[in-house]
């Protein structure tokens, strides 16, 4: 069938024929291929076309990254209006049986337009604050619970049909506060809409069909009047009845009826599918799934990845209001896009080994399986708390959980929404670890409520060996503990182990290219916390320690003509990488190496060795100190300072930098100057956001950072103390009060980026591009 005709102008191409090609000519959202995998199915046109005419529906496809977001993000260019528009023209029965029901569900949120949608957004936004939602978060547990007993001893079990799609749709009747009374009858009525909007039914099931959303409809508008008539109690729908009676002409009677329907569909089967896609994709994935088990710190990270990787969300869409371009290609006026958000998730030009399960991706959570923007979903914190709640109730009761093997999944045809119709799972319940220890019913975790945090991507390390390094240093060589290959790093960079508790930053100091292993440099500072204490008097060969990482804030610019390395005492860590790496790469570079005396300096003996001539030993002892001043000559445009040691050093060096052109040094922070904010000092401004069209006050006593978060914005951080560049967010308009060590005095300058956690703004607005 094809439901559109070519948009292409023929006359002014004839000689070269239709430039559809035969790749987007063959694309069918209903066959069976993107049915199977949608983001596999688009491969193609990721590669080679990512933006097509699809004859078969009449939609542009867009498929990458860039382009995905960039519509996301404009929602005036491209607008949201046809998002729940039936892809399949309705037959003129199926109408007349909706109009039956007085069916007249039209604009809510997801499909509206400015200047319409942004007062609601931000009058109806405020039950999904991490705040609010953290109130949900006893009721999910207890039903996950409670459903979970009821097939845990069964040995098998159609985690759909017994788990997944009822949960997601009693928390969603409980957000949104139906009465325990209604809920029932509304469940049985929910399913029918996802037909309805995104498949493609035959004309008698169109009537089937709407016969169901027409009683949904109807029964939707009669628990609305019920609440109407006391919307004291909790939840989405009493909320919005209260936010009426001060805004009537924001939010109408009908719009009310509106959100009461599609607030169901929203938030069911969206998650339902989600956690059905991550449960399937984790199991498929074992080592995947035995490592959350072993340490459910990474489920929040391992949410963010299966959404990624499989989310439920498979594409969206947006209507073109002017001619334009995207990715290159000109799209005219009047153009219907499917946007193909699960694509733009697997897209290698965004996300490093893209088709991979990485519960450890750094970057996991840029995906677009929420969308982006200003119609980002609201409800994404509510599924991501559902998700970790799934997953810690089945890591925990059912480890031993397994697919039941040879089982073929379908899927209901649509083009957006994604999930398997049912996973069957297998288990032996004698081996249910709470037979041998209740105890473990009692644990567990608090939820992550928001985008997860990179602090908790951890991994278990094994010491393989410890050496003297120098009088009170040792260099310890680091494994993964399963055998896997680490991460990769560049010189510069750091780990962060747990050592009995603390957490500490070393920089690695051994070779790149060794995927196996990881080494360090520890000195036993006398001072010690426990952290170089312990590593000098626990750690042996087989101990395990947790680590996060690697990092790098301390990168080597390609780009100089020639590298002065200095490092003080046990600051030669990162320093020797950067200078095994300039030798390889055949670059000038000396290396100055300070220390009081040569027995207590570490690696000197390789410093010598690789670096003989390029290396300068100062040593205190022998009255070699190092002289700051004749480190760079004052026409050393083109040089570049790295530097690493103790403070005294570090602090000499700055100095020295005042009278160096700008950004000639570069200096490995440890330690934070981040001080505590005291309201009677700081003031109060608006942070405008442009990509999400809100504005967010940031309160004298409270970091950008929090402010963004409490309204619901995603933006990751790590140190949250100006040190990791995790938390940085692009500045549009306004001066930044920057107070972080990571930036360089060049880039502060430009004034395009910030670090959220502790840079503020001069005035009263800043403008970020989020
Ligand atoms: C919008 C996905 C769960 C409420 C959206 C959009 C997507 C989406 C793709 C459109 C975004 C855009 O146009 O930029 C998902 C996924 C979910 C999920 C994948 C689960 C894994 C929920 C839940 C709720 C919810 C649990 C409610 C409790 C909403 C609302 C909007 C929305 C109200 C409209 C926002 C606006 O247009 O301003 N969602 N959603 N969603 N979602 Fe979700
Ligand atoms: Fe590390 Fe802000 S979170 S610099």
């Amino acid at each position: 069938m094809s439901t559109g005709s070519c948009p292409v102008d023929h006359s002014a191409s004839a000689a070269t024929g239709c430039p559809v090609s035969a790749n987007a000519a063959a694309f069918d959202p209903f066959g069976d291929a993107y049915q199977a995998d949608p983001p596999e199915a688009v491969r193609w046109s990721r590669e080679e076309e990512p933006v097509f005419y699809s004859p078969e529906i009449g939609y542009w496809v867009v498929t990458r990254y860039d382009d995905v977001k960039a519509v996301f993000r404009d929602n005036i260019l491209f607008s949201p209006s046809i998002a729940l528009e039936k892809i399949t023209p309705v037959s003129e029965e199926a109408t007349a049986t909706l109009a039956k029901y007085g069916y007249a569900m039209n604009r809510t949120l997801v499909n509206e337009d400015e200047p319409e949608h942004m007062p609601r957004r931000r009058a109806l936004m405020e039950p999904f604050t991490p705040e609010q939602l953290a109130h949900h978060e006893p009721m999910v547990r207890k039903l996950t619970r409670e459903y979970v007993d009821r097939f845990v001893d069964a040995g098998k079990a159609d985690l759909v049909d017994e788990m997944l799609w009822e949960v997601p749709l009693t928390v969603a009747l409980h957000f949104l506060g139906v009465p325990e009374e209604d809920m029932e009858t509304l469940r049985k009525y929910s399913i029918a809409h996802t037909v309805n909007t995104w498949g493609r039914p035959s004309p008698e099931e169109q009537v089937a069909v709407a016969e169901a959303v027409g009683r949904f409809w109807q029964f939707a508008g009669t628990v609305v009047e019920k609440l109407r008539r006391d919307p004291s109690g909790p939840g989405w729908m009493p909320f919005s009845i209260r936010a009426q009676r001060e805004q009537p002409e924001v939010i109408t009677d009908s719009y009310l009826h509106s959100i009461m329907m599609a607030g169901i569909v929203a938030a069911h089967e969206t998650t339902a599918n989600a956690a059905a896609n991550a449960i399937k994709l984790l199991l498929e994935n074992r080592t995947v799934w035995e490592e959350i088990c072993a340490d459910p710190a990474l489920i929040p990270n391992a949410v963010e990845e299966c959404l990624r990787h499989s989310g439920s969300v498979a594409a969206w869409r947006r209507l073109v209001t002017a001619d334009t371009t995207i990715g290159g290609v000109p799209i005219p006026q009047g153009a219907k896009l499917l946007i193909v958000n699960s694509s733009a998730n697997r897209d290698q030009r965004h996300f490093d080994n893209a088709d991979a399960v990485d519960i450890r991706r750094e970057n996991a959570s840029d995906h677009l399986t929420f969308g982006y923007g200003s119609h980002q979903c609201m409800g994404k914190n509510l599924a991501r708390m559902e998700l970790q709640i799934f997953l810690e109730e089945l890591t925990t009761r059912l480890p031993h959980l397994e697919l039941v093997p040879d089982q073929e999944f379908t899927y209901l045809p649509n083009t957006s929404f994604r999930g398997p119709d049912h996973l069957w799972v297998q288990w032996d319940p004698s081996a249910n670890p709470e037979r041998g220890d209740p105890a473990i019913l009692r644990r567990h975790r608090p939820v992550r409520i928001g985008e997860p945090s990179t602090r908790a991507i951890t991994r278990t390390v094994t010491v393989e060996s410890v050496e003297p390094a120098a009088d009170g240093v040792v260099t310890l060589t680091l494994t993964d503990a399963a055998g896997n290959p680490l991460p990769p790093w560049s010189p510069g960079a750091h780990v962060d182990l747990d050592l009995d508790g603390l957490s500490r930053q070393y920089s690695l100091c051994g070779d790149p290219a060794d995927t196996h292993r990881y080494r360090i440099a520890v000195l036993r500072e006398p001072d010690s916390r426990g952290g170089s204490r312990y590593v000098h008097e626990r750690l042996r060969p087989g101990s395990a320690l947790t680590l996060r990482g690697p990092r790098n804030h301390f990168r080597l610019d390609p780009a100089a003509r020639h590298y002065v390395l200095v490092a003080g005492g046990i600051g030669i860590t990162p320093v020797i990488a950067m200078a095994d790496h300039l030798r390889a790469a055949g670059a000038s570079y000396e290396l100055h190496y300070c220390g009081r005396t040569t027995r207590g300096m570490a690696l000197l003996d390789r410093a010598r060795r690789d670096h003989g001539g390029n290396l300068t030993v100062h040593c205190g002892e022998e009255g070699g100190r190092l002289d700051v001043t004749t480190l760079v000559a004052e026409d050393a445009d083109g040089v570049q300072v790295y530097a690493c040691g103790p403070q005294r050093l570090l602090a000499a060096l700055e100095e020295q930098a005042a009278g160096w052109p700008a950004d000639t040094l570069h200096i490995e922070h440890f330690t934070t100057t981040k001080r505590e904010l005291d309201p009677s000092v700081e003031h109060g401004f608006d942070v405008e956001l442009a990509d999400s069209g809100l504005t967010v006050h940031v309160a004298p006593d409270q970091t950008v950072l929090a402010a963004l978060r409490a309204a619901n914005i995603d933006i990751s951080s790590d140190c949250e103390e100006g040190l990791c560049g995790s938390c940085e967010a692009p500045v549009l308009d306004g001066e930044v009060d920057h107070r972080d060590v990571v930036l360089t005095k060049a880039e502060r300058a430009a004034n395009t980026l910030m670090m959220t956690c502790c840079s503020r703004a001069c005035g009263s607005k800043l403008t970020l591009g989020l």
